[in-house]
């Protein structure tokens, strides 16, 4: 019989809350010579090496020493049919929506232009060390259908839906409210809860959608509570004054999607940041969630987000690419840039709690952690191998780094996929380089 257990041996870093900064003792677990048991694609167990080596008898043994071990990275918001989007010049947000962004999307029509661009989507994610997403797929049920397949194919914990929009939008990219419904209704009785899979509801914004459309979306939320809702808010001055010519009768922007149902803990709100007060009290009662885009914010100039100030209300905020706005794959990359929108505003993101949000933190937001974002055994075993030295750059400042801490920023600030050493997805290793 072949072995199916592996040790994977390394320096462990895991989360069991977020820390402020490392002084946070309580809330990570850092273990200098620790070793995970996995089996069957969870981890079954976590403890020092010395502790697990007899338990591991006979195991497979992956030993990445020197370099960090720690949950796969999250992204809550990305657009997978904007693989060949990323990078394009142009104005704001409805300029470079309507000039590159939608006309990319039509091309995701064809069913075999969706599956090749699943499969390079699923290989960057995985090369930067993400190993959940949740995707906005194009109007094309076949898009979805493409999505689901690829990670059904690598075993994967990936979340997503087709967007549902009926208006402001080419005509080869738009739905109508019952056409949007039924394809939805029936991506999700095939793949919510399939194999790993999860579906989002996913009406794009209040911007494509007719009203109509809206109360089907809230329709198909309150026949599936257990999805989750996805949508964008207040990303861009323009937009929300379109919103609101759109939708005079709403007090604000976060009001015309609670009108429809859409507003509540499993809501992930891209952007969110230009908010009203009104707006800021709702997020806190509903629990629905911000999600941080720094590199797409910076890129489309669409403001600095303000996560002390929701944070200070209690609301948790979720941190992601939104690749093809954004401008990386990597959530390194992400909290690098995080870190300097937070300066701009006065606020600060301490490696740890950076860490912590990549991983456990974004899980968190999805509910998820009993099966992400941790080390905790029981858990998924999708893990990251981080190497601090990855580059020229990087191993000359890690010399002088003294503590976790100090090499945590090195990689938050200077860490892209070449410090991704080793990616496992349900156990299994699966990076593949160039
Ligand atoms: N708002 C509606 N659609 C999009 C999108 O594709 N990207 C971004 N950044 N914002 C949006
Ligand atoms: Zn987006």
């Amino acid at each position: 019989m072949t072995e199916t257990r592996t040790l994977i041996r390394g320096r462990l870093l895991t989360f069991t809350g977020e820390p402020a900064d490392d002084r946070d003792k309580d809330a990570y677990l850092y273990l200098e010579d620790g070793a995970l048991l996995v089996e069957d694609g969870l981890i079954t167990a976590l403890g020092t090496h010395d502790e697990l080596k007899e338990r591991a008898e006979g195991a497979q043994v992956a030993d990445h020493r020197p370099h960090l071990v720690m949950a796969g990275f999250i992204d809550t918001h990305i657009h997978f049919p904007q693989v060949q989007v990323i990078a394009s010049w142009g104005a704001q947000l409805l300029d470079w929506l309507n000039n590159y962004t939608f006309p990319e999307e039509t091309r995701f029509a064809d069913p075999a232009h969706a599956e090749r661009m699943a499969g390079a989507f699923y290989d960057l994610i995985l090369s930067h060390g993400t190993t959940t997403a949740v995707a906005y797929c194009s109007v094309h049920k076949g898009s979805a259908e493409a999505y689901f397949e690829e990670a059904a194919r690598r075993d994967m914990r990936m979340i997503g839906g087709k967007v549902m929009m009926d208006r402001n939008a080419p005509e080869a990219l738009t739905d109508t409210p019952q056409a949007g419904y039924d394809d939805s209704k029936a991506l999700i009785e095939k793949w919510h809860g399939r194999d790993r899979a999860l579906y989002t509801i996913t009406p794009r914004f209040a911007i494509t959608s007719t009203p109509e459309q809206l109360e089907a979306a809230g329709a198909l939320a309150a026949e599936y509570p257990d999805c989750h809702i996805q949508t964008h808010l207040s990303e861009n001055r323009d937009e929300i004054a379109f919103t609101a010519r759109l939708y005079p009768d709403c007090p604000d922007y976060l009001g015309v999607y609670e009108r429809y149902g859409l507003v509540g803990p499993k809501t992930l709100l891209g952007h969110a940041i230009h908010l009203e007060p009104r707006e800021i009290s709702l997020l806190a009662e509903s629990r629905a969630k911000p999600v941080f885009c720094p590199t797409s914010n910076l890129f489309l100039g669409s403001g600095l987000f303000d996560d002390e100030g929701l944070r200070g209300r209690g609301i948790e905020n979720a941190i992601a690419t939104d690749v093809g706005g954004g401008t990386s794959y990597s959530m390194l990359g992400t909290l690098n840039e995080g870190y300097k929108i937070l300066q701009l505003r006065g606020q600060k993101l301490h490696p740890l709690r950076a860490f912590h949000w990549i991983t456990r933190g974004n899980a968190v937001a999805l509910g998820l952690e009993d099966r992400i974002g941790t080390l905790d055994p029981g858990t998924e075993a999708d893990i990251v191998v981080l190497d601090a030295r990855a580059t020229e750059a990087m191993a000359l400042r890690m010399e002088r780094a003294e503590t976790l801490s100090e090499e945590l920023f090195i990689l938050q600030i200077m860490g892209d996929d070449r410090a991704v050493a080793e990616v496992y997805v349900a156990g299994q290793p699966r990076l593949r380089r160039g």
